[in-house]
């Protein structure tokens, strides 16, 4: 049985922070303690059927969307985006109706075993700052972008100027500070709903600031078609973002179902990764990732669910609809080397870790790392053994993550946070 210890850290703003100081087994970790004087303060006893896993990182949701998961299952990306997606994300100029909705997809996500999230909020600066606040209180280590949208030919209403984008998302940058696990990130939408004019604004930010930076990049075929027609002088659609230095070591790019070969390398050469959405991929009949080749081409890669392209909130059910995408490619071509659960489970963690540049931080079991951890019971309701002697399918749901942490603070079951 190993064994990990962990060790606090005070940070800068006097929260505890717990590392894993620590990772050992029986005698050898005996000898480890009596040879320094570290105190355990409290030890968790795992029973038979637990394990602890790290915690699972959702590369690309969007906080905005979660209310309406469920409805993209009989359009197309583009129609879907104009029926639903920008009629509700204007609203969230409301920052009581934000409030709402952010408060509960920060714990569902938390309870589903969601450590870390990389999220798009919306283009209103004032609720994405909240949104930051919400998932800061509830100790969701985050990633959030406010964004940013200077085209929309079909809800008028809700895109900014390029003037605006450009100083709102430099407000947005300077006001998301004090909260130790969030971070912001630049967040043009799509190349579709934004000029070359403020593509080239949002990168210099990034550049300048050194900020991660996140978008959409062929995601669905008619996508792609139009940003040949909106941009005539690049490429391809990845061109379009490295032209406008916005493919760097921490950009993040939902989707990427119909890249070529020379596009994966432009995103292997920059250090560009991938966020594998699989439920919205199949859900808004996108297209299949073929994740092997991703893999095949060393391009970091993570999973996403894309609520609320895709309708469930779950890292799990990322993780299966993954295996399940892979395996409609072995059906196709039978050569097609499947991904195994080992593989899809690594997307959920490392994977995700490493495609979000937080790998020196988080993603696995390693001293050092901070200590963002499930503890699983395989044997509560729902789960493999509870399940054993009875119908149905022997996977887990959220009702085997019994205890969340992020940063060594048990965050699930959650104790309301203070105002
Ligand atoms: N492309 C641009 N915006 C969106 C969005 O909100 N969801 C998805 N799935 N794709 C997008
Ligand atoms: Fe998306």
């Amino acid at each position: 049985m190993l064994q990990l210890y962990l060790n606090p850290l005070l940070n800068s703003l006097l929260s505890f922070y717990l590392q894993i100081a620590f990772i050992g087994k029986g005698e050898e970790l005996d000898k480890l303690l009596k040879s320094t004087n570290f105190n355990p303060s409290e030890v968790i006893q795992l029973s038979q059927h637990e394990f602890f896993m790290p915690g699972m990182v959702d590369t690309h949701i969007h906080a905005s969307q979660y209310s309406y998961a469920g409805t993209a299952l009989d359009m197309p990306l583009l129609q879907w985006l104009n029926t639903y997606t920008f009629p509700v994300e204007s609203q969230f100029k409301d920052l009581d109706f934000a409030n709402r909705v952010y408060s509960k997809v920060v714990k569902r996500t938390l309870r589903n075993g969601t450590t870390t999230a990389c999220y798009f909020a919306t283009i209103h600066t004032d609720a994405s700052l909240l949104l930051g606040k919400i998932a800061n209180d509830f100790g969701q280590r985050a990633l959030v972008g406010k964004v940013c949208m200077d085209r929309n030919n079909f809800v008028k209403h809700y895109k900014e100027t390029m003037q605006e984008s450009q100083d709102e998302t430099c407000r947005y940058v300077s006001n998301l500070k004090n909260y130790p696990l969030v971070k912001p990130v630049v967040t043009p939408r799509f190349a579709p709903s934004c000029t070359g004019a403020l593509l080239g604004q949002l990168g210099a930010i990034a550049k300048n600031n050194n900020l991660h930076i996140q978008s959409h990049v062929s995601e669905n075929t008619e996508e792609v078609k139009l940003v040949k027609e909106l941009f005539p002088d690049s490429e391809s659609y990845t061109d379009v973002y490295y032209k406008h230095n916005l493919l760097t070591d921490k950009t993040v790019m939902a989707h990427g179902c119909h890249l070529s070969d020379e596009e994966l390398a432009l995103f292997r050469e920059t250090g560009a990764s991938l966020s594998h959405c699989p439920n919205s991929n199949i859900s808004l009949c996108s297209g299949v990732l073929n994740v092997r080749n991703v893999l095949k081409q060393k391009v970091k890669l993570g999973l996403g669910t894309d609520v609320a392209g895709g309708y469930s909130a779950s890292m799990l059910d990322a993780v299966r609809k993954a295996l399940d995408s892979s395996k409609i490619l072995t059906i196709q071509d039978p050569e097609h080397d499947t991904l195994t659960f080992e593989e899809a489970f690594m997307l959920a963690t490392l994977g995700g870790s490493q495609a979000l540049s937080l790998d020196d931080q988080i993603g696995n079991f390693e001293v050092g790392k901070d200590f963002d951890a499930l503890r699983v019971n395989v044997a509560a309701p729902g789960g493999p053994i509870d399940l054993i002697q009875s119908e149905g399918p022997k996977v887990s749901d959220d009702r085997n993550i019994m205890e969340v942490f992020v940063a060594g603070r048990k965050v699930i079951p959650f104790t309301e946070p203070t105002a």
